[in-house]
């Protein structure tokens, strides 16, 4: 899809998400031939740089995060030419006439907020008063998007008043990834799937994030965030929407959000029996989160898993267990569809009870798999046997696409192409917090403390007594 000429502004842009995934996510793709002529990238913040100082850290960070690409350095150098910066004080007045004049060509203007949100007020203020906020004007903004519903609401207020929602984009990086678009393919582009997609054929489904790393380098962000608001109001949140919504009419933007909002409206309140909150704690002279973070009584946690309910025809009576934590046993983000039995057995009760999964695995190792029960070779009788129909999209879909483009590559470039189909809408950011929000008040007026569960585990026991309680199991978690 063609993109018009562009002017983007990256405020923060000396900060760690411009130097890991903003300027290398621009940069991967202006070599993949995706930029027009004369485009311009401006970075933005406080510190006194001129455009040859900026583009000599960008070069660093690029060879970094980007070493392929930046291998080349023909390219590397037409990609700086494109670059500037102009030192900018996001509350003052210092920087911003300069900044204005810099973009004074009438076309697309994306200024990506890489900053905290006490700052976007103040920003979306000045981009006005400069005559910066055309009907071209877009800005970009990035999680975490408020604390809890009144925040995010006063957030969106303040934004709403310098921009339409149209001008808005707020990320959610999971949406950018390609597997997470893949749901949308794999559930509304196949005939197979789609009417066995409700509590009439499914058992159950279980939403796996489970992560290595632990907070080291966000201890204080995090300490005060906690899986829930980290990524459960956000990242999983999305992922359920998906599969739990009905077909949109079409792949635009608002029929999209329209019925992922549904979805997080007709969600039930979360019983406290049904949420695990768990904890890592260091064994074998590793540190626990505890000590990483440097708070011996913190009750923030690395670990959450609950049961979810969608009160709709569709999705009646069929829970959906979401889990996600730090410092588990291997990186895997999957989405498991748990079938039910078929409803009679003929070959009677030797056979043993078989229902189909159908896995949906979003990173590593991105595929699907369909457990298929058959019949077991060789024997007298009709013993049957699950086994599975594996694809793993990379051998599927040939060398040329084994390496997925980061998901900030795609979500930048539809900033500029005026796409917001993947980012989120703000009533959808307000229902997500308004479910989150009486979770967490919750835990604090009850003082809940988190199990502790081992670095290096699949998480806490009570995650899986919270399945074994209900006859279910989770799928196990492998890299
Ligand atoms: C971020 C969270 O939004 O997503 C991090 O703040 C988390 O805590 C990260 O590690 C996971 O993203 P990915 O792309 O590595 O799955």
């Amino acid at each position: 899809i063609p993109v018009e000429p562009f002017d983007l502004v990256v405020f923060g842009g000396t900060g760690d998400l411009a130097q890991r995934k903003i300027l290398p996510a621009l940069f991967r793709r202006f070599c993949g031939g995706q930029w027009p002529e004369d485009v311009l990238v401006l970075g933005a913040a406080r510190k006194k740089l001129d455009d040859d100082g900026y583009r000599a850290l960008v070069a660093g960070w690029l060879k970094e995060h980007a070493p392929d690409r930046s291998a080349d350095c023909a390219a590397l150098d037409r990609f700086l030419s494109r670059v500037g910066y102009v030192p900018v004080e996001a509350q003052g007045d210092e920087g911003w006439p300069e900044l204005a004049a810099r973009l004074s060509r009438d076309r697309v203007r994306a200024f990506y907020f890489s900053v905290g949100p006490r700052l976007f007020g103040a920003l979306a203020e000045r981009i006005e008063a400069h005559g910066m906020a055309s009907d071209k004007t877009r800005i970009v903004v990035e999680k975490p998007f408020g604390h809890d519903l009144e925040s995010a609401r006063a957030l969106n207020a303040t934004l709403a008043g310098h921009f339409r929602e149209r001008q808005i984009y707020r990320i959610d990086h999971y949406l950018g990834k390609e597997t997470v678009q893949n749901l949308m393919a794999v559930r509304f582009g196949n005939m197979l799937f789609e009417p066995l997609w409700n509590s009439q054929y499914v058992d159950h489904i279980q939403i796996t994030v489970a992560e290595t790393v632990g907070v080291d380098g966000r201890e204080s962000y995090y300490d005060r965030a906690g899986a829930m608001r980290d990524m459960v109001q956000n990242h999983l949140m999305q992922l359920l929407c998906l599969i739990a919504m009905e077909p949109p009419a079409k792949f635009d933007p608002d029929a999209v959000r329209d019925e992922k909002l549904k979805v997080i409206r007709a969600l039930d309140p979360v019983l406290p029996h049904h949420i695990v909150r768990g904890q890592y704690v260091g064994v074998d002279g590793q540190p626990g989160y505890r000590e990483v973070v440097g708070n011996p009584r913190s009750s923030t946690e690395s670990y959450i898993a609950l049961r979810a309910h969608i009160s709709n025809w569709r999705w009646a009576g069929t829970p959906f267990y979401l889990r996600t934590g730090k410092r588990l046993v291997a990186r895997s983000s999957v989405i498991n569809v748990m079938f039910k039995d078929a409803p009679h057995s003929i070959f009677g009760a030797d056979a043993g009870r078989h229902a189909n999964v159908l896995s949906i695995r979003l990173q590593p190792n991105e595929g699907i798999t369909l457990k298929v029960t058959i019949k077991e070779p060789g024997q007298g009788g009709m013993r049957l046997v699950d086994v599975p129909l594996d694809m793993s999209f990379a051998e599927a879909l040939g060398p040329e696409n084994q390496v997925s483009p980061d998901a900030y590559e795609r979500l930048i470039m539809d900033v500029v192409r005026g796409n917001q189909t993947l980012f989120m809408r703000g009533d959808e950011v307000e229902a997500a917090w308004a479910w989150t929000d009486p979770i967490i008040a919750g835990w604090e007026s009850s003082g809940d403390v988190p199990k502790p569960y081992d670095c290096g585990s699949t998480g806490p026991g009570d995650a899986e007594l919270l399945m074994k309680r209900d006859g279910r199991n989770w799928q196990g978690i492998k890299p």
